[in-house]
């Protein structure tokens, strides 16, 4: 018999380069990938593995209790995989219910859920739990955040994540659940929705439209390639030691400003434009409320325990991430035009 393990969010930008990182790795694994296709999930990302045979979608939502229990009962996951979530901190800020509800509700559902099917047989079960270093709050100038960083969630987002990670860490303690959690910086590279920083920043350029940045630029993010968390992830739910958490980073500091204008000037030479030409498109906008300063992760323990670290170099892993978005401006166009969300009524039957 297969193990069966669900991964949640899987359509979205994360949770599609780990489904594939899983299906196509373990094909004794069989993966279930559990998405509400919510404007963020996107099929499409994962056209190149959805016909294997060890990989199924189910489109679902983790808010809706029955809905869960019964996904559990039947298909008795042996493990869980949790990166589904409202992921995106300005949206946080105009509809804060929606990430009360997906990140903090639709996660106790998923414990309970997997609680009540391994009770009294939870060896070689794991429930993994994908968080965000931004429930450790905002960094001045020096220092960086470790795994006993006291917790400071700044934004509906990160206070919903943080409650999150306090419910995991609750059900590991209350009820031996075997919880692990990692958290983690900024990712970057391909398939992720074009309102984060860098695919907005890219496709402005394309159009020569403004690119905004909040206050004055100067806020701090640790910028990951996003195939680097998937491998981390894939270490932690095989290695990483039950109950502990790990923090995820690519000590790789960037001010907001700075990396735009990197990524200007790489976006002149790619077409063939003077260089100076995108930089001129840069405004400064209002700023971000409750704008987290800085951000910076201490990596050491997962270095020390399994080994990991970031094994692209930035320069690479940005030009690669850039050359992915111009040579798929179809993924973007159907994005921007809406038809992405018809992919699904193509491929797939509703449950
Ligand atoms: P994303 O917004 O791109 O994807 C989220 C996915 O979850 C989408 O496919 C969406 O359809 C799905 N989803 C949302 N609500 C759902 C619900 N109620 N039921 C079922 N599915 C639902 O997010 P991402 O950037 O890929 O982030 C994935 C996870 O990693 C999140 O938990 C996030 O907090 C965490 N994280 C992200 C980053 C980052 O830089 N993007 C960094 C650290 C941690
Ligand atoms: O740190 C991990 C987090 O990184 C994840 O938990 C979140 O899910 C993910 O979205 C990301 O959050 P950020 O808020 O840091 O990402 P975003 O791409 O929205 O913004 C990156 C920085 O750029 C941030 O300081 C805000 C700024 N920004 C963003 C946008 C969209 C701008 O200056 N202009 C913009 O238009």
């Amino acid at each position: 018999m297969k193990k069966k393990i669900l991964i949640t969010g899987g359509a979205g930008f994360i949770g599609s380069h780990v489904v594939r990182l899983f299906v196509n790795k373990y094909p004794e694994y069989q993966i279930i990938n559990l998405d509400a296709l919510t404007y963020a999930g996107n099929l499409e990302n994962l056209k190149d593995i959805d016909s294997k045979s060890n990989y199924i979608f189910v489109k679902g939502n983790i808010t809706d209790l029955a809905f869960v229990t019964e996904l559990f009962q039947e298909f008795k996951f042996d493990g869980v995989l949790h990166l589904a979530a409202e992921s995106h901190v300005d949206r946080s800020i105009s509809d804060p219910l929606a990430f009360i509800t997906t990140n903090i509700v639709g996660t106790v559902n998923l414990l309970n859920a997997a609680k009540e099917l391994w009770k009294g047989e939870m060896d070689d079960k794991k429930f993994y739990h994908i968080s965000t270093d931004e429930v450790y709050g905002s960094l001045g100038p020096t220092g960086k955040f470790t795994e006993t960083t006291p917790y400071d969630p700044r934004s509906p987002y990160s206070a919903s994540k943080a409650s999150s990670d306090h419910l995991v860490r609750a059900y590991f303690h209350t009820y031996k659940l075997p919880v692990v959690l990692s958290n983690c910086s900024n990712n970057y590279g391909a398939n992720q929705f074009p309102e984060k920083l860098i695919p907005l920043v890219i496709n402005n350029i394309k159009n020569s439209k403004p690119l905004p940045i909040y206050g004055k630029g100067d806020n701090i993010r640790d910028w990951l390639f996003v195939e680097d968390h998937a491998l981390a992830i894939d270490q932690i739910y095989h290695e990483g030691r039950i109950g502990e958490t790990y923090n995820i980073g690519g000590d790789n500091e960037w001010t907001n400003i700075d990396l735009v204008k990197k990524l200007c000037d790489i976006m002149d030479k790619k077409l063939n434009q003077d260089i100076g030409t995108s930089q001129k498109l840069i405004t400064y906008v209002k700023d971000r409320a409750g704008h987290d300063m800085r951000y910076a992760i201490d990596a050491s323990k997962i270095e020390k325990e399994l080994g990991w670290k970031p094994s692209i170099q930035f320069e690479e892993g940005f030009e690669q991430t850039i050359d992915w978005y111009l040579e798929n401006t179809d993924w973007l166009e159907r994005i921007l035009s809406g038809d992405y969300e018809k992919y699904y009524e193509n491929q797939y039957d509703n449950r």
